[in-house]
Protein backbone atom coordinates (compact mmCIF):
# COMPACT_ATOMS: atom_id res chain seq x y z
CA UNK A 1 0.00 0.00 0.00
CA UNK A 2 1.26 3.81 -0.89
CA UNK A 3 1.30 5.67 1.92
CA UNK A 4 0.80 9.32 1.53
CA UNK A 5 4.38 11.12 3.35
CA UNK A 6 3.66 13.96 6.09
CA UNK A 7 5.96 16.36 5.55
CA UNK A 8 7.67 16.21 8.79
CA UNK A 9 8.77 12.92 7.61
CA UNK A 10 10.73 14.06 4.98
CA UNK A 11 12.69 16.52 6.52
CA UNK A 12 13.38 13.79 9.50
CA UNK A 13 15.05 11.75 5.85
CA UNK A 14 17.12 14.82 4.26
CA UNK A 15 20.60 14.87 5.49
CA UNK A 16 23.26 17.04 4.18
CA UNK A 17 26.53 15.42 3.77
CA UNK A 18 29.35 16.57 3.43
CA UNK A 19 31.16 13.91 1.56
CA UNK A 20 29.94 14.37 -2.29
CA UNK A 21 29.79 11.00 -3.75
CA UNK A 22 29.43 8.34 -0.39
CA UNK A 23 29.05 4.75 -1.50
CA UNK A 24 26.29 2.92 -2.04
CA UNK A 25 24.48 5.66 -3.66
CA UNK A 26 22.17 4.93 -6.42
CA UNK A 27 22.28 7.75 -8.56
CA UNK A 28 23.33 11.63 -8.21
CA UNK A 29 21.87 14.44 -9.96
CA UNK A 30 23.60 17.64 -10.54
CA UNK A 31 22.06 20.58 -9.66
CA UNK A 32 23.67 24.17 -11.24
CA UNK A 33 22.82 27.40 -10.03
CA UNK A 34 19.32 27.55 -10.31
CA UNK A 35 17.29 25.63 -8.08
CA UNK A 36 15.70 22.31 -9.20
CA UNK A 37 12.60 20.71 -8.44
CA UNK A 38 13.58 17.08 -7.82
CA UNK A 39 10.74 15.47 -8.48
CA UNK A 40 11.52 11.62 -8.87
CA UNK A 41 11.10 10.74 -4.77
CA UNK A 42 8.35 9.13 -4.53
CA UNK A 43 5.86 6.42 -2.91
CA UNK A 44 6.61 5.76 0.53
CA UNK A 45 9.66 7.91 1.37
CA UNK A 46 11.19 5.49 3.82
CA UNK A 47 13.04 3.97 1.18
CA UNK A 48 15.39 6.60 0.03
CA UNK A 49 18.02 8.42 1.89
CA UNK A 50 18.52 11.62 0.32
CA UNK A 51 22.22 13.72 0.78
CA UNK A 52 23.69 16.73 -0.72
CA UNK A 53 26.87 18.18 -0.40
CA UNK A 54 27.00 21.45 1.22
CA UNK A 55 26.13 23.56 -1.39
CA UNK A 56 22.96 22.70 -1.87
CA UNK A 57 19.93 23.09 0.67
CA UNK A 58 16.92 20.69 0.12
CA UNK A 59 13.26 21.48 0.75
CA UNK A 60 10.71 18.62 0.57
CA UNK A 61 7.36 18.98 -1.28
CA UNK A 62 4.64 16.86 -1.32
CA UNK A 63 2.46 17.01 -4.20
CA UNK A 64 -1.17 16.24 -4.32
CA UNK A 65 -0.44 12.38 -6.09
CA UNK A 66 1.17 11.72 -2.74
CA UNK A 67 5.51 12.23 -4.27
CA UNK A 68 7.74 13.42 -2.16
CA UNK A 69 9.47 16.08 -4.49
CA UNK A 70 12.07 18.27 -2.91
CA UNK A 71 13.13 21.70 -4.43
CA UNK A 72 16.87 22.11 -4.13
CA UNK A 73 18.80 25.48 -3.28
CA UNK A 74 22.72 25.64 -4.18
CA UNK A 75 23.82 27.76 -1.84
CA UNK A 76 27.74 27.76 -3.60
CA UNK A 77 29.02 30.86 -5.34
CA UNK A 78 28.93 31.27 -8.96
CA UNK A 79 29.39 28.00 -11.38
CA UNK A 80 29.24 25.87 -8.42
CA UNK A 81 28.15 22.68 -8.79
CA UNK A 82 26.25 21.08 -6.08
CA UNK A 83 25.59 17.09 -6.20
CA UNK A 84 22.07 15.80 -5.10
CA UNK A 85 22.42 11.98 -4.56
CA UNK A 86 19.20 9.67 -3.65
CA UNK A 87 19.91 6.53 -1.83
CA UNK A 88 17.84 4.15 -1.68
CA UNK A 89 17.11 1.49 0.57
CA UNK A 90 14.59 -0.05 -1.27
CA UNK A 91 15.17 -4.44 -0.99
CA UNK A 92 15.51 -5.75 -4.16
CA UNK A 93 12.35 -8.23 -4.28
CA UNK A 94 10.06 -5.02 -3.30
CA UNK A 95 11.52 -2.99 -6.71
CA UNK A 96 10.66 -5.75 -8.87
CA UNK A 97 7.26 -6.54 -7.30
CA UNK A 98 6.36 -2.88 -7.21
CA UNK A 99 7.54 -1.64 -10.88
CA UNK A 100 4.77 -0.74 -13.21
CA UNK A 101 4.94 -0.35 -16.56
CA UNK A 102 4.27 3.79 -17.17
CA UNK A 103 1.73 4.52 -20.09
CA UNK A 104 0.85 7.96 -18.61
CA UNK A 105 3.46 10.36 -18.00
CA UNK A 106 4.10 13.80 -16.40
CA UNK A 107 5.64 16.41 -18.62
CA UNK A 108 8.83 17.34 -16.31
CA UNK A 109 12.16 16.96 -18.17
CA UNK A 110 14.06 14.25 -17.30
CA UNK A 111 18.14 14.89 -17.24
CA UNK A 112 20.04 13.32 -19.94
CA UNK A 113 22.82 12.58 -16.98
CA UNK A 114 20.21 10.63 -15.22
CA UNK A 115 19.35 8.26 -18.34
CA UNK A 116 22.73 7.54 -18.59
CA UNK A 117 23.84 7.05 -15.14
CA UNK A 118 20.83 4.52 -15.19
CA UNK A 119 21.99 3.13 -18.52
CA UNK A 120 25.01 2.31 -16.40
CA UNK A 121 23.36 0.34 -14.24
CA UNK A 122 21.64 -1.50 -16.50
CA UNK A 123 24.80 -2.35 -18.82
CA UNK A 124 25.74 -4.58 -15.90
CA UNK A 125 23.45 -7.38 -17.13
CA UNK A 126 24.76 -10.67 -18.34
CA UNK A 127 26.63 -10.69 -21.26
CA UNK A 128 27.71 -14.12 -22.34
CA UNK A 129 31.44 -13.21 -24.24
CA UNK A 130 30.96 -10.12 -23.13
CA UNK A 131 29.57 -9.08 -26.02
CA UNK A 132 28.19 -6.12 -24.97
CA UNK A 133 25.98 -6.16 -28.57
CA UNK A 134 23.41 -2.87 -27.23
CA UNK A 135 23.51 0.31 -28.55
CA UNK A 136 21.12 3.01 -27.30
CA UNK A 137 19.53 6.52 -28.99
CA UNK A 138 18.05 8.50 -26.99
CA UNK A 139 15.60 11.13 -28.44
CA UNK A 140 14.90 14.43 -26.37
CA UNK A 141 12.93 17.76 -26.96
CA UNK A 142 12.44 18.69 -30.58
CA UNK A 143 14.23 15.59 -31.71
CA UNK A 144 11.18 13.89 -30.71
CA UNK A 145 9.00 15.14 -33.41
CA UNK A 146 10.49 13.28 -36.56
CA UNK A 147 10.68 10.88 -34.57
CA UNK A 148 6.99 10.75 -33.93
CA UNK A 149 6.51 11.62 -37.62
CA UNK A 150 8.13 8.55 -38.93
CA UNK A 151 5.65 6.67 -36.73
CA UNK A 152 2.99 7.90 -38.51
CA UNK A 153 4.01 7.75 -42.26
CA UNK A 154 3.86 4.06 -41.47
CA UNK A 155 0.20 3.97 -40.43
CA UNK A 156 -2.94 3.23 -43.10
CA UNK A 157 -4.48 6.23 -44.61
CA UNK A 158 -7.30 5.49 -41.87
CA UNK A 159 -5.01 5.10 -39.17
CA UNK A 160 -3.64 8.54 -39.97
CA UNK A 161 -7.10 10.21 -39.97
CA UNK A 162 -7.86 9.08 -36.66
CA UNK A 163 -5.04 8.61 -34.60
CA UNK A 164 -2.31 10.78 -35.75
CA UNK A 165 -2.43 14.37 -34.16
CA UNK A 166 -3.44 11.68 -30.99
CA UNK A 167 -0.04 10.01 -31.40
CA UNK A 168 2.10 12.47 -32.22
CA UNK A 169 0.47 14.48 -28.85
CA UNK A 170 1.32 11.52 -26.70
CA UNK A 171 4.69 11.05 -28.27
CA UNK A 172 5.61 14.89 -27.77
CA UNK A 173 4.54 15.09 -23.99
CA UNK A 174 6.94 12.12 -22.80
CA UNK A 175 9.92 13.61 -22.01
CA UNK A 176 12.36 11.19 -23.58
CA UNK A 177 12.05 7.49 -25.28
CA UNK A 178 15.21 5.57 -25.68
CA UNK A 179 15.35 3.07 -28.85
CA UNK A 180 17.98 0.03 -27.23
CA UNK A 181 18.84 -1.83 -30.58
CA UNK A 182 20.86 -5.07 -30.49
CA UNK A 183 23.70 -5.93 -32.81
CA UNK A 184 22.02 -9.08 -35.09
CA UNK A 185 24.79 -11.72 -34.63
CA UNK A 186 24.36 -14.31 -37.89
CA UNK A 187 25.14 -17.46 -35.83
CA UNK A 188 21.65 -18.31 -34.14
CA UNK A 189 23.21 -19.22 -30.27
CA UNK A 190 24.83 -16.00 -30.52
CA UNK A 191 21.46 -13.86 -31.56
CA UNK A 192 19.63 -15.55 -28.96
CA UNK A 193 21.95 -15.08 -26.37
CA UNK A 194 22.64 -11.62 -27.43
CA UNK A 195 18.66 -10.94 -27.37
CA UNK A 196 18.39 -12.16 -23.71
CA UNK A 197 20.60 -10.08 -22.70
CA UNK A 198 19.72 -6.86 -24.46
CA UNK A 199 16.25 -8.26 -22.52
CA UNK A 200 18.40 -8.00 -19.55
CA UNK A 201 19.26 -5.09 -20.05
CA UNK A 202 16.15 -3.43 -20.53
CA UNK A 203 14.72 -5.11 -17.44
CA UNK A 204 17.42 -3.27 -15.41
CA UNK A 205 17.11 -0.39 -16.23
CA UNK A 206 13.30 0.10 -16.36
CA UNK A 207 14.43 -1.61 -12.40
CA UNK A 208 17.17 1.36 -11.97
CA UNK A 209 14.66 3.92 -13.36
CA UNK A 210 11.27 2.62 -11.05
CA UNK A 211 13.98 2.61 -8.09
CA UNK A 212 14.22 6.64 -8.35
CA UNK A 213 10.65 7.13 -9.30
CA UNK A 214 11.06 7.16 -13.07
CA UNK A 215 8.60 5.59 -15.41
CA UNK A 216 9.26 3.44 -18.14
CA UNK A 217 6.83 1.00 -20.66
CA UNK A 218 8.99 -1.50 -23.12
CA UNK A 219 7.06 -1.28 -26.82
CA UNK A 220 7.43 -3.48 -28.94
CA UNK A 221 5.02 -2.02 -31.99
CA UNK A 222 4.97 -3.43 -35.23
CA UNK A 223 6.55 0.23 -36.71
CA UNK A 224 9.77 -1.15 -35.35
CA UNK A 225 10.47 -3.47 -37.79
CA UNK A 226 9.20 -0.93 -41.07
CA UNK A 227 12.51 -0.19 -42.85
CA UNK A 228 11.66 3.58 -43.20
CA UNK A 229 10.95 4.37 -39.57
CA UNK A 230 14.44 2.06 -38.74
CA UNK A 231 16.53 4.28 -41.34
CA UNK A 232 14.49 8.07 -39.57
CA UNK A 233 15.52 6.40 -36.33
CA UNK A 234 19.33 6.31 -37.20
CA UNK A 235 19.03 2.29 -36.90
CA UNK A 236 21.24 0.71 -39.20
CA UNK A 237 21.53 -2.65 -41.42
CA UNK A 238 22.52 -5.50 -38.87
CA UNK A 239 20.36 -3.70 -36.07
CA UNK A 240 17.11 -4.77 -34.33
CA UNK A 241 15.26 -2.69 -32.20
CA UNK A 242 14.59 -4.56 -29.01
CA UNK A 243 12.78 -1.87 -27.21
CA UNK A 244 11.35 1.44 -27.62
CA UNK A 245 11.30 2.70 -24.40
CA UNK A 246 8.89 5.77 -23.34
CA UNK A 247 10.74 7.21 -20.41
CA UNK A 248 9.12 9.72 -17.97
CA UNK A 249 8.42 10.95 -14.06
CA UNK A 250 4.64 8.89 -14.02
CA UNK A 251 1.21 10.89 -14.15
CA UNK A 252 -0.69 7.27 -13.34
CA UNK A 253 1.04 4.51 -11.57
CA UNK A 254 -1.61 1.41 -12.79
CA UNK A 255 -2.34 -1.24 -10.08
CA UNK A 256 -0.61 -4.67 -10.72
CA UNK A 257 -1.88 -7.65 -12.49
CA UNK A 258 -0.63 -10.43 -10.18
CA UNK A 259 0.78 -13.10 -11.54
CA UNK A 260 0.49 -16.84 -11.47
CA UNK A 261 1.88 -18.55 -8.78
CA UNK A 262 5.33 -20.24 -9.80
CA UNK A 263 4.32 -23.37 -7.99
CA UNK A 264 1.68 -23.83 -10.59
CA UNK A 265 4.51 -24.18 -13.59
CA UNK A 266 7.18 -25.90 -10.78
CA UNK A 267 8.03 -29.20 -11.44
CA UNK A 268 9.95 -30.44 -8.87
CA UNK A 269 12.08 -33.61 -9.52
CA UNK A 270 14.17 -35.07 -6.66
CA UNK A 271 13.96 -38.74 -6.49
CA UNK A 272 14.19 -41.33 -9.57
C1 LIG B 1 9.23 -7.68 -24.85
C2 LIG B 1 8.12 -6.78 -24.36
C3 LIG B 1 7.40 -6.02 -25.26
C4 LIG B 1 6.39 -5.15 -24.83
N1 LIG B 1 5.72 -4.39 -25.75
C5 LIG B 1 4.74 -3.58 -25.34
C6 LIG B 1 4.04 -2.77 -26.30
O1 LIG B 1 4.32 -2.79 -27.49
N2 LIG B 1 3.06 -1.95 -25.86
C7 LIG B 1 2.76 -1.88 -24.51
O2 LIG B 1 1.87 -1.12 -24.17
N3 LIG B 1 3.42 -2.62 -23.59
C8 LIG B 1 4.40 -3.46 -23.96
N4 LIG B 1 5.09 -4.19 -23.04
C9 LIG B 1 4.79 -4.03 -21.61
C10 LIG B 1 3.83 -5.13 -21.15
O3 LIG B 1 2.57 -4.93 -21.73
C11 LIG B 1 3.76 -5.10 -19.61
O4 LIG B 1 4.99 -5.51 -19.10
C12 LIG B 1 2.64 -6.00 -19.10
O5 LIG B 1 1.37 -5.44 -19.38
C13 LIG B 1 2.74 -6.21 -17.59
O6 LIG B 1 2.65 -4.97 -16.91
P1 LIG B 1 3.77 -4.50 -15.89
O7 LIG B 1 5.05 -4.32 -16.68
O8 LIG B 1 3.25 -3.19 -15.35
O9 LIG B 1 3.90 -5.54 -14.83
C14 LIG B 1 6.09 -5.07 -23.44
C15 LIG B 1 6.82 -5.85 -22.54
C16 LIG B 1 7.82 -6.69 -22.99
C17 LIG B 1 8.58 -7.53 -21.98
Amino acid sequence: MKVPVPLGIGFFLLKVAAQSTPNGSKFHKRIDNEASICNNINENDSHYRIRTDEMCRVKPLISTSNQLSAIIYPTGGSGAMSTLQIQSIRALSELIKDRRSIRAFRTDPIDTDLITDLLNVAVWAPTHGLREPWRFILYKGDARKPLAEAMIRTYTAEEKERLAQQKLDYFMQIPAHLIVVMKEDPRQKQWEEDYACVSCLIQNFQLAAWEVGIGVVWKTNPFIHNPSFREAAGVQPGEKIVGLLHIGYPEQVPAGRPRTDAREKLTIKETI
